[in-house]
């Protein structure tokens, strides 16, 4: 095997399955019913975190330049290549979704339907690319563990929020999203599949920085992220009576991947994912800002 085919694949799949933006001109909106106009009006911190796809890339190359200047063994650095190319997809596909979601946001909030016009390009980005300094929560391991188990959650949170939607252009629209998010879970996963198998020591390196990977979400690069999980958490559907349903449906997923990258060296059983899950919840609960801090275990110092 080359290392080159999986990225062909996802690659092609993205080209295949992407879908049209329509120049980001939705002549729909003004059909929005009361009940969708609210439920987008809980979406800005996620606009957020889509943008912040250009921050976490960002940080992903700083921390391998960083590596790769600082002795992190050469052939190792090339094993990531594939990687890297996957980010340039990523970038440009979290880039969209923002959009939407920013356009859909501005206009149940203004009326107005000048959203990307009226951006400001310093302030966008500082605040989704430049934004990272003061939240380096990850080394590289990790960090790349971090991008693909977040895409459960992201996958999971526009399921259901598309079951909730009554309007049909905007169920199409934030399913299109959902199924960019569900196909970015195959493909770091067979990327990261690649990278572990091509070398013990990055199996080894993967291990070690598992848990924070497997909990932290990569969004959490930007300043809105802690304001956004509380906001977003009711929207996560659930069966009267079994408020873990939202819960079991990530850490399942969650769990099938470890088996698929670790096989037997997986150290977590199912129950010990959704305990860490349902740990991080509670302390996170009512926060809205955060930090690196060096004096947490955690790292995360709540600022507000
Ligand atoms: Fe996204
Ligand atoms: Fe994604």
């Amino acid at each position: 095997m080359s290392g080159l085919e999986t990225i062909a694949k996802f690659g092609c799949l993205s080209d295949e399955n992407r879908w049209n933006a329509n120049r980001y001109d939705f002549p729909w909106l003004a059909e929005l019913d009361e009940h969708d106009r609210e439920i987008v009006k809980l979406l800005d911190c996620l606009r957020d975190g889509e943008y912040s796809g250009q921050a976490s890339t960002t940080q992903f190359y700083d921390m391998l330049i960083n590596a790769k200047k600082n002795g992190y063994p050469e052939e190792l650095v090339a094993d990531w290549s594939p990687l890297f190319s996957y980010m340039y997809t990523i970038v440009y596909e979290e880039m969209r979704h923002g959009i939407v979601l920013g356009l859909l946001y501005h206009y149940v909030t203004t009326g107005k339907t000048d959203y990307i016009a009226q951006v400001d390009v310093r302030d966008f980005g500082k605040r989704y690319i430049w934004c990272y300094e003061e939240r380096r929560y990850w080394d590289k391991y990790s960090y790349i563990l971090t991008h693909l188990f977040s895409e459960v959650i992201n996958t999971e949170l526009y399921r259901d929020v598309v079951n909730r939607v009554h309007h049909p252009e905007l169920k199409a629209a934030l399913a299109n999203i959902r199924n960019d998010e569900a196909r970015h879970i195959a493909a770091w996963t067979a990327l990261i599949k690649d990278m572990i198998n091509a070398d013990p020591r990055h199996k080894k390196a993967a291990l070690a920085s598992l848990e924070r990977g497997l909990l932290y979400h990569n969004a959490m690069v930007h300043e809105t992220y802690f304001e956004g999980l509380n906001k977003m958490l009711p929207l996560f559907l659930s069966n009267q009576g079994d408020k873990l349903d939202p819960i079991r449906r990530i850490t399942r997923q969650k769990y099938r991947i470890l088996g698929e990258l670790f096989g037997d060296d997986n150290p977590y059983s199912e129950k010990e994912v959704q305990d860490m899950h349902l740990d991080y919840l509670r302390t996170a609960s009512g926060h809205t800002r955060a930090k690196f801090s060096e004096d947490s275990p955690t790292n995360i110092e709540f600022v507000a």
